[in-house]
């Protein structure tokens, strides 16, 4: 346990030139400012840290060119774009992409406030809504009306292309209306606000909100962020979105593109279900990503890293005294695991040294992709899987070094916003500082 006064405090700012080993507890208001907080993302880091990266590597520069692999909900991109850089961003997560998209996103103003008036007038008169729910139990997320009022909403975001044109402008548009929608489910829904997982609380009993006047202010908001956006970004800036694995042909992802700076925030051992804590939304634009039902969504579950979810044949036949990592301490730890925890301890041993394997394919992958003497900024914490701690940082340093990697600093700071960041039991272990690995490419 670190001491408060250990920490080095820090306002707003982070200085570029950052002891190696210090722990910074940053207080900051200022976590939702542009588009960052249109919709909220498990796990986010704050905007500070990219910006401190894109700062100390690329100041005074422009129109260079951004990489976050694991961009979730697209914190790294919105600092780089709001800078004057390209951004590219990857995530196995279609939702995330689409915020990440539309965070990014320049929109035509006059084109918004049209389509915008459009549908403002729709949703006073539209008695009843034609979308449904591939969901048979959405009477126990949702109350009565709402349903029809969310089905109102999103049938009228559906004929947006066929009454204003099917094109890039006004898809783009629909794709913000889209995440202004979604960004308002789970406060309307019975699901508990806070929670990572999604579920119906019955001893916290919630009154959702009201979701047609909720969607109407959160309208105002994302239309006043997006023009203050759109009038400062430069037009020829890049923004793209792949949404796909980091873990494999990232060369051919990026099309041969030149990077300049990586920054990003991987998944934790076993640490979110994204799908799941995504639930309710996915019900309502799942249909989007073809993941608007449960079966759908648990398939796509196993394709995260340090996912849980994945069939028992795949790891009958593992023992992790058989199949190593090759880093000695992590492969004692994971044969612990495997040996106190008689219940879990199989299971739990094999998503620890797949969650591995699959960092290592990424690092393998992302040193191709980044030239001699650039940097690779990743933010992690450390974890506990049946009670045993992983210095998660740690071991990854190591595993970037063997990728053609070396490590210039470690810094961490103190996490403020609890939100979605821990499993709540604990299982997954308190994760209480995110360490920030400053990777040079050798
Ligand atoms: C800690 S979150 C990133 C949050 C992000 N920094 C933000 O501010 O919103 C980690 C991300 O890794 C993504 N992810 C998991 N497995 C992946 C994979 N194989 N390839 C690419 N992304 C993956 C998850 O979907 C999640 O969005």
């Amino acid at each position: 346990m670190i001491k408060s006064q250990d920490y080095l405090i820090v306002k707003e700012f982070i200085p570029d030139e950052i002891e190696q080993g210090s722990i910074l507890n940053i207080f900051t208001n200022n976590v939702t400012a542009h588009t960052h907080g249109f919709h909220k993302y498990p796990a986010k880091f704050i905007p500070h840290i990219p910006k401190w990266a894109i700062n100390k590597y690329l100041s005074r520069q422009k129109s260079k060119t951004i990489l976050d692999p694991f961009c979730g909900s697209g914190t790294t991109l919105v600092e780089g774009i709001l800078v004057g850089h390209n951004v590219i961003g990857i995530d196995i997560d279609p939702l995330s992409c689409l915020i990440a998209k539309v965070k990014t996103t320049a929109v035509n103003i006059s084109e918004l406030n049209k389509v915008s008036d459009w549908l403002v007038k729709g949703i006073k008169k539209k008695k009843r809504g034609e979308f449904k729910p591939e969901c048979e139990t959405i009477e126990h997320w949702f109350p009565k009306e709402t349903i029809n009022k969310l089905s109102i909403i999103r049938t009228l975001i559906n004929q947006i292309p066929e009454r204003f044109g099917d094109n890039k402008s006004i898809k783009d548009i629909q794709h913000l209306l889209i995440i202004c929608f979604s960004s308002i489910i789970r406060r309307v829904s019975y699901a508990d606000n806070e929670s990572q997982k999604t579920y119906v609380s019955h001893t916290h009993i919630k009154a959702p909100e009201e979701p047609l006047s909720l969607f109407l202010s959160q309208l105002d908001l994302f239309k006043e962020r997006i023009t203050k956006f759109s009038e400062n970004i430069k037009p020829k800036l890049r923004n793209r979105i792949i949404c796909s694995s980091s873990t494999d042909s990232l060369k051919v992802k990026l099309k041969g593109q030149n990077i300049d700076l990586a920054i990003t925030s991987p998944p934790y051992i076993k640490a979110i279900d994204y799908i799941y804590n995504q639930m309710v939304e996915l019900f309502w634009i799942g249909d989007l990503f073809g993941i608007q039902t449960q079966p759908k969504q648990n398939e796509k579950k196993k394709e995260y890293i340090g996912t849980k979810h994945f069939y028992k044949k795949e790891f009958v036949e593992y023992t992790p005294f058989e199949t190593i990592i090759g880093i000695k301490k992590l492969d004692d730890k994971i044969q612990r695991v495997f040996k106190i925890d008689k219940k879990n301890g199989h299971k739990h041993a094999y998503i620890t040294f797949k969650y591995f394997v699959g960092m290592e394919n990424h690092f393998a992958e992302i040193s191709k992709c980044l030239d001699k003497g650039r940097h690779y900024i990743m933010v992690v914490g450390d974890s506990s899987v049946s009670n045993i701690p992983f210095n998660t940082a740690d071991f990854l340093t190591e595993i970037a070094e063997r990728n053609g990697f070396k490590i210039t600093n470690k810094w961490g700071y103190k996490i403020k916003n609890r939100y979605m960041r821990f499993d709540r039991n604990g299982r997954g272990g308190i994760i209480e500082i995110d360490w920030v690995l400053d990777l040079e490419k050798i």
